[in-house]
């Protein structure tokens, strides 16, 4: 029997590492600080918000139950219930989104260790923001640099998923994560204490409704499912290596809460200083590369500071990488019985070439273009504002109306050992089959037209 020989997660507490180490990434420290910024400040914050409790929250038990019931990979999964049917569509989805996804995330791993080796420089930290400006666009544009650095960060995450799931990642996730929560909080202090740092948090706390639109709704919904590593078989395919004893419903919260928690720190770290600095908000994916360094300018030990934000920066976004990765991993092991070395090869190999690409089109490509986009932020666009909504959607659905009701109450409940009461129970199926969809629906189609 394949399930026996199957790896898994150790202990709860390495489940918890590794699903919050998935969830808190590049999405809380880099990604969660430019849409704030790009999409109005407090009135985004609060959608967000919404959304993780309404809708992620019912997606991602919805996931859970899927992985564990299954015990298979994303693809595996679905085809284990409903062979042959259209719901396979969320098998393609995943394995897809996750490449889209890894096409950019890599490249911005790559920046986080290039900004490690330039905190070793005596003359990197400056106050000055249009010479850290120049200094970023300098190094992301170039060719060669870049590349070579999502290359090397691409390795890394490889190396860790040939492991396997449980060597490695869970003991190092449970120093690191505390530690980029000590500094994360350091900075939000340091920067919600400079002079002029009052109209950033007006910016975070007030909102201004009128700045709502279709597109920010659904980008909100994005960041969302982004954040919380939803709606591509991510947590499906976590799932399927958590113990039958543990809890999903603790867990998703948890996860939830660590991952939401991290988000609003970074919005505190980086906001007060973007409009102490005088920094444009809406500057896009540059802004945390640009406006952490002049906080870390102005503090005591800097440079230590520095290095040691972008090393912890790294290991969050690894521990997100891999879950990605894993993603088309336990596809291609299971479903198309590679071995691990050959897939995560094979992995590596796609993800490669297609962040190449994404890198490139920073600078030398840029005026390569498809739907009016670069392949940087057509990968990130396709993934947040498509493909993971639409796997969300999917993924609820399935719950809702394909699984059986007493498997997933019997998953809830890991075989009725975990008390849960009937209302609530039924609660969250309402939610799952009705309203969860419905509100996707809605967001998507508002944006569409
Ligand atoms: N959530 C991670 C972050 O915030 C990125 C990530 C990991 C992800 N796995 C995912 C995003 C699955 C979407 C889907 O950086």
């Amino acid at each position: 029997m394949a399930n026996i020989e199957r790896d898994g997660f150790g202990s709860r507490f390495g489940v918890l590492v590794a699903v919050a180490g998935s969830a808190v990434g590049l999405g809380n420290l880099w990604r969660f600080p430019y849409m704030v910024g790009n999409n109005g400040g407090a009135a985004f914050i609060i959608l967000y918000l919404f959304f993780v409790i309404l809708l992620c929250l019912p997606i991602m038990f919805s996931e859970f139950v899927i992985g564990r019931r299954t015990q298979s990979n994303a693809f595996g999964a679905i085809k284990k219930i409903a062979p042959k049917s259209g719901w396979l569509s969320i098998g393609v989805i995943s394995v897809v989104a996750s490449i889209c996804i890894m096409s950019f995330y890599s490249v911005v791993g790559g920046w986080t260790l290039e900004y490690i080796f330039k905190s070793f420089s005596p003359d990197f930290l400056t106050s000055d923001s249009t010479s850290l400006a120049n200094q970023f666009s300098g190094f992301s544009q170039s060719s060669f640099m870049p590349v070579a650095m999502h290359l090397l960060f691409l390795t890394l995450s490889a190396l860790i998923v040939v492991a396997g799931v449980k060597n490695g990642i869970e003991k190092y996730s449970k120093i690191l994560m505390p530690m980029l929560f000590i500094l994360v909080l350091l900075l939000a202090i340091r920067s919600l204490t400079l002079d002029g740092a009052g109209e950033g948090v007006r910016f975070l706390l007030y909102p201004d409704f009128s700045k709502i639109t279709g597109e920010t709704m659904l980008a909100a919904l994005g960041q969302a499912f982004f954040s919380l590593s939803l709606g591509m078989g991510c947590i499906i395919t976590y799932g399927s290596y958590v113990n039958r004893k543990e809890n999903l419903f603790k867990i998703s919260f948890m996860s939830a809460f660590a991952d939401t928690g991290f988000a609003i720190l970074a919005g505190l770290a980086v906001m007060p200083a973007v409009f102490a600095f005088g920094i444009s908000p809406g500057q896009g994916p540059s802004l945390v590369f640009i406006t952490l360094p002049q906080i870390f300018a102005q503090m005591p030990f800097g440079s230590i500071i520095s290095i040691a934000f972008f090393f912890i920066l790294l290991i969050a976004a690894i521990t997100s990488a891999i879950s990605l990765l894993e993603v088309v991993v336990a596809y291609f092991t299971e479903e198309l019985k590679m071995t691990r070395k050959v897939a995560v090869v094979v992995t590596f190999i796609i993800i490669g070439l297609f962040g190449t690409f994404s890198s490139l089109s920073q600078g030398p490509l840029s005026d390569v273009k498809i739907f009016g986009k670069t392949f940087f932020d057509l990968f990130d666009y396709a993934s947040s504002n498509v493909l993971l909504p639409v796997g969300g959607l999917l993924v609820v659905l399935f719950v809702g109306w394909r699984m059986k009701r007493a498997d997933v109450l019997d998953e809830l409940t890991s075989g009725g050992t975990i008390a849960l009461r009937k209302s609530l129970f039924s609660g969250i199926m309402l939610v799952i089959k009705f309203l969860a969809p419905i509100a996707i629906s809605i967001v998507l189609l508002n944006s569409i037209f």
